[in-house]
């Protein structure tokens, strides 16, 4: 019988470190806070956590900007905080994943301040520096994800650096040799505590083309962010990418059972190449297909009939369906959809990733201007509904208390909690029976414990009905499920369905329903769907 890992069967929780529990009472989440949640952490059925950037950073980019790899920053706690956490996950069974940040450091870093000091400084070229144009303009056009341009000019030594995000994240030049050694050390250095595995940070970014020629404009650019303007075919996906990503999975091979998913935005058939060709890449290039294809039953099913057609031998899937840079799930496709999304992610074929605070419905904060902390909103003030990240970064919801749990009563928190936490959260939701906390954990829970729906194959079922998506999940020697989801809500046009699915079966028993309330046996001859229902059917 085929072995799966556990990065294969389970499920990745994302947590915002700043955001999850306060335990200091600074406004800001922390490592003890995240400790003080184990057990709540545990009983989702995850398999592992992943924490976005907990090192010593300036945080302007909310610790993107990394001032030191194998340090933690003193906001989020000590190294003591992170072993006991480590330890205390372990011993619940759960792995730990941290996020790394290969591509850029912070201005801050040890190395970019000896890089800059002089041009002939040992470390001057382990970042990129061009001089400027004939004109004393920039090197190139290439821009920042957050605005302007990619390259800032540096007075003391008269060249300019390259950044594709703020002019504090100066990028690493993985062309000098000892850049690439250098950062498979800082993995090792977390590895050798036991760390499962990275979530590692565009990973696809990681060379620029050698000669620096100009990008080419897009013509298919929509004339909102400026970043959009241009292809990025000299800055992004370079063929050489592979082998740097080839060299760092040699470094997890070291260990046992370690893994890195890696942050790549694109299409497939560019995607799938991140598996590496030997399947020696990232043993996951995420997957975010979910969040950027419109919420219809058909296109949805197109991009999962496509992804499952385009994925070399040997590749596992994975879906996801948020994180920390993308407006909140039941924002996007709204409270009542959102049970049909996590029903799909949580039975399609492939390793979910999932967002904290999503198993309990929240939903986009409406932050104050004054409050306004994200970088590229700031900088791009006239598209900040767009690309601004705030909203979906806001504390987790535990309890009704003032400050909702996440911190005491009389501190003002980082980011301003949405208006809905009293009505919607944690301490509530455990005392509803069809919660969407419980409904995420019967989810999860049957998952954990069907082959079928965490490891099995996949195939769609045709319903005729183009609201509908429906497909099988069957593993050998298992319970088969038929998964039926309906992304129509109720409309003029959208009501309820009524499908013949005799073709899988004549009937099935109800495992999990969106409204929780829904149970026992169904005729698949007949079968109802309401507006915005899914099932889980056992067959
Ligand atoms: C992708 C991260 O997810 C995002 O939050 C960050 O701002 C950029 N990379 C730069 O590190």
């Amino acid at each position: 019988m085929t072995q799966y890992i556990w990065w294969q069967k389970g499920i990745i929780y994302q947590i915002y470190p700043r955001s999850y529990q306060d335990s200091n009472a600074d406004g800001i989440g922390d490592l003890p806070g995240i400790i003080q949640r184990l057990d709540y952490l545990k009983s989702l059925n995850i398999e592992a956590i992943w924490l976005s950037p907990i090192y010593p950073s300036p945080m302007y980019d909310f610790g993107y900007d990394v001032a030191n790899y194998t340090a933690i920053n003193p906001i989020f706690g000590t190294m003591a905080d992170f072993d006991q956490l480590l330890v205390e996950s372990h011993q619940r069974g759960l792995k730990v994943m941290l996020d790394l940040v290969p591509n850029h450091t912070s201005s801050e870093h040890a190395w970019f301040l000896e890089s800059r000091s002089s041009r002939d400084n040992p470390k001057r070229d382990w970042y990129i520096w061009r001089d400027p144009a004939p004109d004393g303009g920039v090197p190139n056009n290439w821009l920042s994800y957050f605005g302007g341009s990619a390259w800032t000019f540096d007075e003391q030594t008269g060249q300019y650096y390259l950044h594709q995000f703020l002019k504090e994240q100066p990028e690493l030049n993985y062309r000098h040799h000892e850049v690439l050694p250098t950062m498979l050390n800082e993995m090792r250095f977390w590895l050798n505590k036991g760390v499962d595995g990275f979530r590692v940070d565009v990973i696809c970014l990681m060379l620029k083309d050698d000669q620096f020629r100009n990008e080419p404009p897009n013509p298919e650019w929509d004339g909102k962010v400026l970043h959009g303007s241009l292809q990025h075919i000299y800055t992004n996906n370079l063929p050489g990418v592979h082998d740097l990503i080839r060299q760092m999975r040699g470094v997890l091979n070291e260990y046992a059972d370690r893994m890195m998913v890696g942050e790549i935005y694109m299409p497939y058939e560019d995607l799938v190449t991140y598996y590496g060709q030997n399947m020696d890449g990232c043993h996951l290039p995420f997957n975010f297909q979910l969040i950027l294809t419109p919420w219809q039953a058909q296109a949805v099913r197109e991009v999962v009939e496509l992804y499952e057609s385009v994925l070399p031998s040997g590749a596992w899937p994975n879906w996801v369906l948020g994180n920390h840079d993308q407006h909140r799930l039941a924002t996007r496709v709204g409270a009542n959809q959102a049970r049909v999304a996590n029903m799909l992610l949580l039975t399609l074929r492939g390793t979910p990733t999932y967002y904290y605070g999503d198993e309990i419905g929240m939903e986009d904060g409406t932050i104050p201007p004054e409050f306004v902390q994200d970088p590229p909103a700031l900088k791009q003030p006239e598209v900040a509904h767009i690309v601004g990240r705030d909203p979906e970064r806001t504390p987790m919801q535990w309890n009704s208390d003032p400050n909702a749990g996440f911190t005491a009563e009389h501190v003002i928190p980082w980011l301003p909690l949405p208006a809905d936490y009293a009505e919607r959260n944690v301490a509530k939701q455990e005392t509803e029976p069809t919660a969407m906390l419980k409904f995420f954990r019967a989810l999860t829970a049957l998952r954990q414990t069907e082959p079928s729906l965490s490891v099995g194959d996949y195939a769609s079922v045709e319903t005729g009905v183009a609201d509908i998506f429906a497909y099988l999940r069957t593993a050998p020697n298992s319970d088969r499920f038929l998964v039926v989801l309906n992304f129509g809500a109720l409309s003029f046009e959208s009501a309820e369905h009524r499908l013949n699915l005799s073709q899988v079966a004549p009937r099935a028993t109800i495992a999990v329903a969106t409204d929780m309330v829904r149970t026992g046996l169904v005729d698949l001859t007949s079968l109802s769907l309401a507006p915005n229902e899914g099932l889980v059917l056992r067959l």
